[in-house]
């Protein structure tokens, strides 16, 4: 269970139809936060929002515009108040910001700067950023720490995250009134643990929790392993895989801290500190499913690191947060989404 907030606030979730959103909007809600949902659609179902109603048992408002509209973004503000603003609107898929990167920067910045200028002038400071992992780029060494200055990343998309930390940290010191939290996502995966809400790519999955559990159902004749010769433990990549609903109360963390922040703006790594390699989440998959994966090694995926993974002291010690579930727990939520859901959300 999630504890109650000190203080309930009235909280816009930019993005709260997307996977880590829905899991989110819930976790605000259990900890006592009015929600209010704006997204557009262009990445979510509309199936989720009833999944989210069901769940809660309270109605959720939603906003179906696309955010880059700043005065549509701006009208939001003038009609509703809110106390602050989480911020997962964005699009996230690493190989077509390569090759739609205008796409991406469009997106991702104007979006953000519509939610800005639209909460500075209804003084809204309170501020919750989805950042990722991928801004610690190709240098920084592992376990990665916030305090790491270098940031950069290989592709437009992480660009875009890096970007947006600039945006937000300039915007803070000409006005110390904000309070802004970046937070440095690792590997989300997992699903709610009742199976109604998680995450539904469209088209082959990029990534591997997805892709596994697509094999598992049969929609995927076979996982391909990006590459068994990187300098890990057995040779395959390893990333710092969290469970989604971690990562959400994560999220209710950084609400409940905000106004007790040290500075205006401050990032957190949420991740748990550990390194998972791809064959290890393989067998914990088939634990889950209750049956071997068939799988190739393949060549190395352009771009991929060998090894990324947080060092999550900051969020424990400031934020009073840490992950709690386990691998097999990550993956058993995962199988119970998508074997109850074989091919994701129904259509509208
Ligand atoms: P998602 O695509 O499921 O959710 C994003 C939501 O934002 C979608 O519902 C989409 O329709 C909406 N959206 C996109 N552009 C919009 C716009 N211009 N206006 C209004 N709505 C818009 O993705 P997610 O996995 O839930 O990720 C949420 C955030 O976390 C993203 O910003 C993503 O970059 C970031 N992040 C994700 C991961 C990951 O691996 N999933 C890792 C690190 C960071
Ligand atoms: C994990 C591991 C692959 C698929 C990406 C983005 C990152 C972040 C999260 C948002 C790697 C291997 C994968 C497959 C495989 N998003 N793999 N076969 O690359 O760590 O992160 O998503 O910020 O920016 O880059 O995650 O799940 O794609 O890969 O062997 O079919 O699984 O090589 O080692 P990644 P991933």
């Amino acid at each position: 269970p999630v504890p109650a907030s000190l203080s309930a606030m009235r909280v816009l979730v930019a993005g709260g139809a997307g996977y880590i959103g829905s899991h989110t909007v819930l976790a605000l809600l259990a900890a006592g936060h009015d929600v209010v949902v704006v997204d557009s659609f262009a990445n979510a179902k509309p199936a989720v929002v009833g999944r989210l109603e069901e769940l809660s048992g309270l109605p959720i408002p939603v906003h179906r515009f696309d955010l880059t509209d700043a005065e549509r973004t701006d009208a939001l503000f003038e009609a509703e108040h809110f106390d602050a603003v989480i911020h997962f609107a964005g699009l996230k898929a690493v190989g077509e910001s390569v090759a739609k990167p205008a796409l991406y920067y469009r997106n991702n910045v104007d979006s953000t700067l519509s939610l800005v200028e639209a909460m500075a002038r209804h003084d809204v400071r309170r501020f919750v950023f989805s950042s990722s992992a991928t801004v610690y780029g190709e240098k920084a060494p592992v376990p990665y720490r916030e305090d790491w200055e270098y940031l950069e990343s290989t592709n437009p998309y992480g660009q875009t995250k890096v970007m947006i930390e600039r945006i937000l940290t300039d915007v803070a010191a000409v006005n110390p009134a904000w309070r802004v939290a970046l937070l440095r996502y690792f590997n989300p995966v997992g699903a709610h643990a009742s199976g109604r809400i998680g995450e539904d790519p469209s088209g082959i999955p990029n990534n591997l929790m997805p892709f596994l559990s697509q094999v598992a159902v049969g929609r995927r004749e076979r996982l391909t392993v990006h590459g068994d010769d990187y300098p890990t433990a057995d040779g395959t990549g390893e990333r710092d895989y969290i469970h989604v609903e971690d990562l959400a109360t994560g999220h209710v963390a950084a609400l409940d801290h905000l106004d007790a922040m040290s500075t205006p703006v401050r990032a957190f790594n949420l991740g748990t500190g550990t390194g998972t390699s791809v064959l290890a989440l393989l067998r914990a998959f088939e634990r889950a499913v209750g049956r071997e994966l068939p799988y190739t090694v393949g060549p190395r995926r352009d771009g991929d690191l060998p090894a990324s993974y947080a060092d999550p002291t900051r969020a424990h010690v400031e934020l009073g947060w840490r992950a709690t579930r386990t691998i097999d727990d990550m993956c058993a939520d995962s199988w119970r989404w998508q074997s109850q859901n074989p091919t994701g959300y129904p259509e509208a």
